[in-house]
Order: C-alpha cells, then structure tokens, then sequence
C-alpha cells in the first residue's frame, strides 16, 4: 500500500509584490546644504492584485517613494523590492509600468509616435497593434497624429498612461494618474483601474483626489513629512464612528441632562441634537433614552466619516502634536 502524502501549495507571501522596508531619502547630503529628509523610514507592503493609495499633503515624500522604487533617484538607507527582485535592479523594474507626475515628451513627437518609439525601446510584441489598442484604450486614437506639444494637460496624460501600460506590466506605478483629466477621463480611469485589478495587476498610486482613492483603493497610507502615520483598508479607516444629527419633536434642558453624559460630542441646536456613536448600540442607546422621556423623534441623518475627514484629521493631528520635521 503507498502513502498518499497531501500537499497544499498556498501561494507565496501575497503581500510580497512590493516590500518596502525602512526607506530613507535625504537630499542635499552631497552638497551638505539645503539638507531635507522625505523619507524618514518608510515601510509598506502590497499584496498582488492590490490596489494601493499613498495619500500625504503636498511634500509629503510620494513621488520621491516612487522614483525611488523605479531607480530614478537614490535612497539614502533602507530597502526595497519589487516581484522579489531588490531594488535598484533591472530585474526589479522589468515587469513594471509608470506615469510619473510631471510626464514630457520630446517636442517634435506625435502621440502615436512616442508610443512606438517607447515600444521599441520597451521590445513590446506586436507593436503597432498593441500601439493602436492602447491609443483607444485611453481616448486618444483620433488625436494621435498631432504633436503632443500641442496636447492640452488632459490629452498628454492620457499619452503617458497609455504608455505606462503599454508592455502589460504586472506592476504600475501612477503618481497622480486624474490630474488634468475631465470627468469623464477620470471615470474612465476609475473603470480602468478596477479592470487591471480583475485581471491581477498590481496598482500603487499616489493622489490628491481622496473622493477617487475611497472609491478605487482596498488600502492606503497616509504620508506626512515623510513617516506613514497610518495605514488600513479603507474601509476600517473610515470606520472612526459616524456623526448622527437627529430632529426631536421637544428638546430641553431635561434632555440635554440626560444625552450628554452618554453620547460622545452631544451638541444641542434647537431641536437639533447631534453626537457621535461607535456603533448601532450607541444609537440605539441615544433612542431609547429619548423615547423614554416622552420625546418624538422626527429625522435622523448618519454621516460616516469620509476619507478626506480622516486625512485631515490626521494630518491636522500630527501637525499638532507630532515632530516638527525637517521639511
Ligand atoms: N530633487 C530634489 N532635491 C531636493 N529636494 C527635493 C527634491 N525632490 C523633492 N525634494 C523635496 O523632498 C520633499 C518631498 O517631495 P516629493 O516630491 O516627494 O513630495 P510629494 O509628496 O510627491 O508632494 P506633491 O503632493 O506636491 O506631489 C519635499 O520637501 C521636496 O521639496
Ligand atoms: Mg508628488
């Protein structure tokens, strides 16, 4: 009789496709002046398939994470891979898509130029098909004859996002991928990236358009002068409580007495009361206790935090009571 021995291939480390670990980056060391720390050891895991926001005011350190990651400048300590390769390495950068922040192209090329002269470079099969799809891909196709010189802002990241995808990366990194874009190109993109998604590509973004990021992303981290003050799904970091305003038929005194001792943040504005609960308890609690007094209850609103609140919540916090920084 032969042993059947049961083997279970789990996939390896899931959160293994881009491992950042304690990264740090001065500028000015060289010349020993004008000396700004942007990152002051930053570590971020993202799993495959992930779609990652890195939020943070304007400074933060985003881009610099970024071009770090792609060998575009130096770090000055700390580590980091992509698809298990360390970077800075061909290797790590070779399954790898980028728009970067402030894209241009050399003044005499035309959209469609620029795509397959990158091609080219980039060895992309079956170019002018793939150069043609992509052109469509981001509503460009009719445009691409001209110069991209003459593009609006718009049109000229549509030409770097196209490019950004053209090699079908498994990774891609875009700093501020809806900046420019109308709606509907920013709608696009939204359904794009939920796309790539499906199809198991990696997405690392930084962006300033946090309604977008809420809607897209499955986990952010917040960037401020350069250390990642928090990190999460989206979902449990706008999980902070939710602010309830409910109209009662008669407040008073009475009632403020007694709801404001148990509800956090009660506020009286009429017949407005206001306050924040954790939880569907709380509320319950807030309504029994108004009920109980005779009280009629006549509109409830539940606001739950959005993303921004819990940005500029964050960062007002830090700002408050954290380092100050050398930048
Ligand atoms: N080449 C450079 N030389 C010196 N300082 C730099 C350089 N590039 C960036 N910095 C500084 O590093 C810090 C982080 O800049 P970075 O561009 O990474 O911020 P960011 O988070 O992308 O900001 P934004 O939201 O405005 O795009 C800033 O203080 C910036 O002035
Ligand atoms: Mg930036």
């Amino acid at each position: 009789m032969t042993d059947v021995i049961e083997v279970t291939v789990t996939e390896k480390n899931e959160m293994n496709t881009i491992k950042i670990n304690n990264l740090q980056k001065t500028y000015g060391l060289l010349r020993k002046k004008n000396i700004v720390r942007a990152l002051d050891g930053v570590s971020i895991e993202v799993g495959k398939g992930e779609i990652f926001g890195l939020l943070g005011p304007n400074g933060a350190g985003k881009t610099t994470l970024i071009k770090i990651l792609l060998g575009i400048c130096r770090r000055s300590g700390g580590s980091a891979a992509i698809l298990g390769h360390d970077i800075p390495s061909v290797a790590s950068r070779k399954s790898v898509g980028f728009l970067p922040e402030d894209i241009r192209f050399p003044n005499y090329m035309k959209g469609r130029c620029a795509l397959m002269t990158f091609g080219r470079i980039m060895r992309v099969p079956n170019l002018r098909a793939e150069v043609d799809r992509h052109l469509q891909m981001v509503g460009m196709a009719e445009a691409a004859g001209r110069k991209i010189k003459n593009y609006s802002r718009g049109m000229t990241r549509r030409i770097g996002l196209a490019l950004a995808l053209l090699n079908n990366p498994r990774v891609v990194f875009l700093d501020e991928p809806t900046d420019g874009l109308d709606p509907m190109g920013r709608r696009y993109i939204r359904e794009l990236l939920m796309n790539m998604k499906e199809r198991g590509k990696t997405i690392f973004l930084n962006s300033h358009i946090l309604g977008e990021v809420e809607t897209v992303c499955d986990r952010v981290a917040i960037l401020n002068r350069g250390r990642v003050v928090r990190v999460g799904k989206v979902d449990e970091l706008t999980d902070g409580g939710s602010h309830c305003r409910i109209t009662v038929s008669r407040a008073d005194d009475a009632l403020d007495s007694a709801l404001s001792p148990i509800m956090n943040g009660y506020a009286r504005d009429g017949n407005a009361i206001s306050f924040t609960v954790r939880d569907e308890s709380e509320l319950d609690r807030a309504i029994d206790t108004i009920r109980a007094r005779g009280v009629g209850l006549r509109e409830l609103v539940q606001l739950k935090d959005t993303l921004e609140d819990v940005f500029l919540k964050t960062i007002s916090g830090e700002n408050q009571n954290g380092p100050s920084g050398d930048n």
